[in-house]
């Protein structure tokens, strides 16, 4: 029997027995019912969740020592959850909008860990904030009502100080939401609607995962002020990934699941994307792009139609490249970052290289219409915010050898007065990133708000900074939902957030893994 105890808070869980797991969260009440708890929760679906030490064949050779996500279905629908072939990677789990799921978490890591639901909205203590962590053995139980629109999601271990660590040792799954919305428009669907994460890796001469972006010295020092990127880029799991399409129009879901590498994804023949969604779901019409950037944590989703390729047609998707170091101060990432490109790796950030191919069928040919309208979204404007006249400013720090957020750092129960917001309430958050790290000058910091998804109102690029900024911009999605924004070196972005669902400590932070790790990371507190 282990018990776990959250000192300073009334919280704790336990194994009873190996069966029982009780909260003592006030408002919500975890129990070892299996069908019922306390407060009537009963789910549509049921899953069993374990992360845990196991091996994949990667390369040739000796296999992959990794952390994986296996899900078992106890009850609901057995297709709810679908595993990715040979692949370090979690389940997909797919599900209805308004299904209640229940989430049986068990860590069997040797490294503390909490499952976080990257762009959903649960209540707090759903969320996987980092001070719900439980050891190695322990046991989470998740409950909550998918209310979400249609859209791509996805989940991740959050611990503090350790998440870079897990999601690079291979621990992240998507959650694909669906909805009557979506499903009235009839997109490509089944085999047609293909999820890819995309994620860079470094492996030793003997397969196995390497990553200093957590370690000591110099390398390890870099790895964490610039972040870390691997040297060989894998989709779904799979380094030289391959997608065989028939001729027909296709429903592409990308995730940038990689720690800290951005990717300014590109057809090799310059053909523009169609795109249809971002993180929060579907755009209420589709957009063009030349490119699509797409930071760590983003979602993209394109409407890609093989139907006007050639039979047995190849092509490649690429990432271009772009500078990060653009002769330093504001520019970009400065002589260091240009250099490192992160930790130790010799893909640097910004480099570029193929990330897939496709090879078209043979087949007929059998185009389909896209919609020209998707969804219905609302258009935004500051005014329709209680604050638009004096919006609360997040500006990027640099402190000693580290990222901040107005000058603070990570503290596991600290809230500071000007992050505390009331439930109800929409307001303007503006982000400025105008810090720079001495020789490395500035990066771009993807920061990722928990507990909302918002909107973006608009960006401003200081003039000294243009540069940097217009080699990525054309591949800004900022139309739709989102819960990850990319804010690049010398820009303001505006946000517009509705805190309208659940009250609690929700965190806000750098997605940059190594970032978020070593404390680019704040709570704040929506309070009822
Ligand atoms: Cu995907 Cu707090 O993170
Ligand atoms: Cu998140
Ligand atoms: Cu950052």
């Amino acid at each position: 029997m282990t018990t776990i105890t959250h000192t300073g808070r009334r919280y704790f869980l336990g194994l009873l027995g190996g069966t029982a797991l009780i909260g003592a969260v006030p408002g919500i009440a975890l129990a070892a019912d299996k069908t019922t708890t306390a407060s009537g929760f009963k789910p549509d679906l049921e899953i069993e969740l374990r992360a845990a030490p196991d091996q994949v064949g990667i390369w040739s050779g000796r296999p992959t020592s990794v952390w994986r996500y296996q899900a078992k279905v106890m009850k609901g629908d057995a297709h709810a959850v679908t595993t990715l072939p040979e692949s370090y990677l979690g389940p997909i789990i797919r599900v209805h909008k308004g299904t209640k799921i229940r989430i049986h978490f068990y860590n069997d890591l040797p490294q503390a860990s909490v499952v976080h639901w990257h762009g959903l909205i649960v209540p707090e203590v759903m969320d996987g904030h980092p001070r719900y962590a439980i050891p190695p053995g322990g046991k989470y139980l998740y409950e909550f009502e998918v209310g979400n629109r249609a859209g791509t999601y996805w989940f991740h271990p959050h611990p503090h100080g350790h998440t870079g660590e897990q999601v690079y040792g291979g621990l992240a799954g998507l959650f694909i939401v669906t909805d009557d919305e979506e499903r009235a428009l009839k997109l490509p669907d089944g085999e047609r609607d293909v999820a890819l994460v995309i994620q860079d890796r470094s492996f030793t001469r003997d397969n196995q995962l390497r990553y200093t972006g957590g370690g000591q010295g110099m390398g390890g020092m870099m790895g964490r002020m610039n972040g870390f990127t691997g040297d060989q880029i894998l989709v779904n799991g799979h380094p030289d990934y391959t997608l065989t399409a028939e001729r027909k129009p296709y429903r592409l879901r990308f995730l940038n699941g990689s720690n800290s590498r951005i990717y300014k994804l590109a057809w090799d023949d310059g053909s523009p994307f169609t795109v249809i969604g971002t993180d929060g779901g579907l755009l209420a019409a589709p957009v063009s792009r030349p490119y699509v950037t797409l930071a760590p944590a983003e979602r993209i989703e394109l409407w890609v139609d093989f139907s006007s390729r050639k039979a047995g047609e190849e092509l490649t998707l690429r990432s271009l490249s772009f500078p990060v170091s653009g002769g330093g101060g504001m520019m970009g990432g400065g002589m260091m970052g240009g250099m490192m490109g992160g930790g130790g790796s010799g893909l640097a950030n910004g480099a570029e290289f193929s990330v897939l191919k496709v090879k078209v069928g043979k087949g007929v040919a059998q185009a389909e219409k896209l919609p020209e309208r998707l969804s219905i979204i609302a258009a935004v404007t500051p005014q329709q915010a209680g604050n638009f006249k004096s919006p609360r400013i997040f500006s990027v720090t640099a402190g000693r050898m580290q990222w901040g957020l107005n000058g603070r750092v990570f503290e596991m129960e600290e809230v500071a007065d000007d992050e505390i917001v009331k439930l109800g309430t929409t307001e303007v958050w503006q982000l400025e990133n105008e810090a720079t790290m001495g020789m490395m000058g500035g990066m771009p910091h993807p920061i990722h708000v928990h507990g909302v998804q918002y909107r973006i109102l608009e960006r401003s690029v200081h003039p000294a900074a243009m540069s940097g900024w217009s080699s990525l911009s054309a591949g800004f999605v900022d139309e739709g939902w989102k819960d990850t924004v990319l804010v690049m070196p010398g820009e303001r972005v505006q946000l517009l957030l509705r805190f309208n669902n659940y009250p609690g400590l929700f965190v806000y932070h750098c997605h940059n893994l190594e970032h978020e790790d070593m404390g680019m990371m704040r709570n704040f507190q929506i309070k009822a």
